[in-house]
């Protein structure tokens, strides 16, 4: 399972990619904003950074609406390097333009997945990743992780070659489940990254190694 780290903070950025797990790294324009990061060119600029730290795929997601100006922004938005994936949003005119961008061998991201429906459709255009929000499913009492399995479900019976990127992971719990099913990618704070390292008997275990180290060595 691949690990992408879900934020535009450069250092968690940095941090992540420190830990030589990190896969790749999705934004979205709330990420952006969050980091003050407005305007055409600081955007711009931002992925370019974002693509020199990490070594995979780094999804930018268009503002337009229509056809013509997602695939107009998109292109714009991948000629910036090589590692970015276009993240459209799942609507008819992004359905289109997905469509276009696979045969133009642009790799995109189809975001703001919440059915299976959806993620069939999204697959059918050629969408390199689909992006189902598993935290905003739960948040409205319904199984974001069921979702994953009905997706896994439809994608092995056709073979599609789409990418599962689970996504608005919102704790250690999510990833493994994720991982149980067979997501091909979480994308997650990275405090949830780091909650996975966390045991208390691994604590207590190398406090005792240490502690008997130190006695024999005095
Ligand atoms: O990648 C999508 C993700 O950022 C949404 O997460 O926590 O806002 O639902 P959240």
């Amino acid at each position: 399972m691949k690990f992408f780290v879900d934020t535009a903070n450069i250092n968690e950025i940095k941090e992540a990619q420190s830990l030589g797990i990190l896969d790749g790294v999705t934004t979205n324009p709330s990420l952006m904003a969050k980091e003050g990061i407005t305007g055409k060119n600081k955007i711009i600029n931002h992925y370019k950074q974002i693509c020199e730290i990490v070594t995979g795929d780094v999804s930018a997601e268009v503002i337009a609406t229509d056809f013509k100006g997602i695939v107009e922004e998109g292109e714009e938005l991948a000629s910036i390097h090589n590692q970015i994936v276009v993240k459209v949003p799942m609507i008819a005119e992004g359905i289109k333009a997905i469509k276009y961008f696979s045969e133009n061998s642009i790799k995109t991201n189809c975001t703001l997945i919440f059915s299976a429906g959806q993620a069939l459709l999204a697959a059918k255009a050629g969408a390199t990743y689909i992006s189902p929000f598993i935290g905003r499913v739960d948040d409205i009492s319904c199984d974001g992780l069921e979702l994953i399995s009905d997706i896994r479900m439809i994608f092995d019976n056709y073979d599609f070659g789409t990418e599962i990127l689970a996504a608005s992971i919102r704790n250690p719990m999510h990833i493994i489940n994720c991982a149980k099913i067979g997501a091909d990618v979480v994308t997650t704070p990275l405090k949830s990254i780091k909650s996975l390292l966390n045991h208390p008997l691994t604590d207590i275990g190398l406090k005792k190694f240490l502690d008997d180290f130190n006695k024999g060595n005095k």
